[in-house]
């Protein structure tokens, strides 16, 4: 399948080289706003693909996205040190109303892949823009977070991430929700198997892995100023499961015209994910409180679109 990238910076060229690495495309065209960048970046991962798979990396004008299965959209500008991913958005739905166009001109066909903060918006923003229904226009949303969860749960319990099925939900940012009440490891919940082996999910060690899986960008852009190896492994995941229509289920973001009264707005949920895109979204079992939560990171994403509108 050919995939098409359109941004070049550090999140559009991990995502590159994570594809190539993966096996997931056999073909990539990247374009940017700045062509010699865009060029470089195809070079440079294409020197990758003899050590790999085979996989035909090059560079290009939007006219080089032609026939694309999946466009990953990853323009705009990334958080600076301490700035939330919702402050970004003026900055970047300028930008996003015109590449989503120039896209639809030439791969009207392509599922559209939103990796752009905050990506939710922009993942509204973007479906708005290209006239696409819903099922196409995929943010990449908590897809990442997850990981991160899963990865702190897989070590705290000394078993492996692919181990633990637990999920974030809502907004990829500050209002996320991490639904603990439904996590499990294997088949027992993740608190049964806690006890059992004489770790307990204790409020320190929740309140610990909710601070890290919600922080976690912050500190990274702390020290080198902005994450792109987990977001690009994230969004190579993304392309496989529509290359491959595995309908594996994934933490992704689609406007909903309905969320616990809360109109048009995306969100992640737990997704099939395959080959036409979202396939069907799962109503995760929530407390309470969690859904509570989640109904509030709804709110927040819609006042923050609305003060784009
Ligand atoms: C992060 C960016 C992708 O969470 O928002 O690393």
């Amino acid at each position: 399948m050919k995939v098409g990238i359109v941004g070049t910076g550090m999140v559009g060229s991990a995502a590159a080289y994570a594809l190539v690495l993966r096996g997931a495309a056999g073909e990539i065209a990247l374009v940017d706003h700045n062509p010699a960048l865009a060029r470089a970046q195809a070079e440079d991962i294409a020197h990758a693909v003899p050590f790999v798979h085979p996989c035909q990396v090059h560079a290009g004008s939007y006219d080089a996205l032609a026939g694309a299965g999946v466009v990953i959209i990853a323009a705009g500008v990334p958080q600076k040190p301490g700035e939330s991913r919702l402050s970004l958005l003026g900055r970047n739905a300028e930008v996003f109303s015109d590449v989503i166009s120039r896209v639809m001109q030439v791969a009207p066909d392509a599922v559209l892949l939103i990796a752009s903060n905050p990506v939710d918006i922009m993942t509204e923003v973007a479906l708005r823009a290209s006239g696409l229904p819903p099922e196409r226009v995929i943010g990449s949303g908590t897809v990442l977070d997850t990981a991160r969860f899963r990865m702190l749960l897989g070590d705290h319990l000394g078993i492996a991430a692919e181990s633990v099925h637990a999920y974030v939900l809502g907004e990829h940012g500050d209002s996320e929700v991490l639904a603990w009440s439904s996590a499990r490891a294997g088949s027992e919940s993740i608190s049964d198997f806690a006890d059992q082996i004489g770790a307990p999910l204790t409020e320190a060690v929740r309140a610990r892995i909710d601070d890290a899986v919600r922080h976690a960008a912050y500190k990274i852009i702390e020290g080198k100023g902005a994450t792109w190896y987990g977001i690009g492994a994230g969004l190579a995941r993304l392309v496989q499961a529509i290359r491959d229509d595995q309908r594996a289920v994934l933490t992704v973001s689609m406007v909903v015209q309905d969320f616990q009264g809360v109109s048009d707005v995306a969100l992640s949920l737990p997704r099939v994910v395959g080959a036409t895109g979202i396939v069907e979204t799962l109503i995760p079992h929530l407390t309470f409180s969690e859904m509570k939560a989640l109904k509030a990171s709804a709110e927040t994403l819609k006042a923050t679109a609305l003060e784009l509108a």
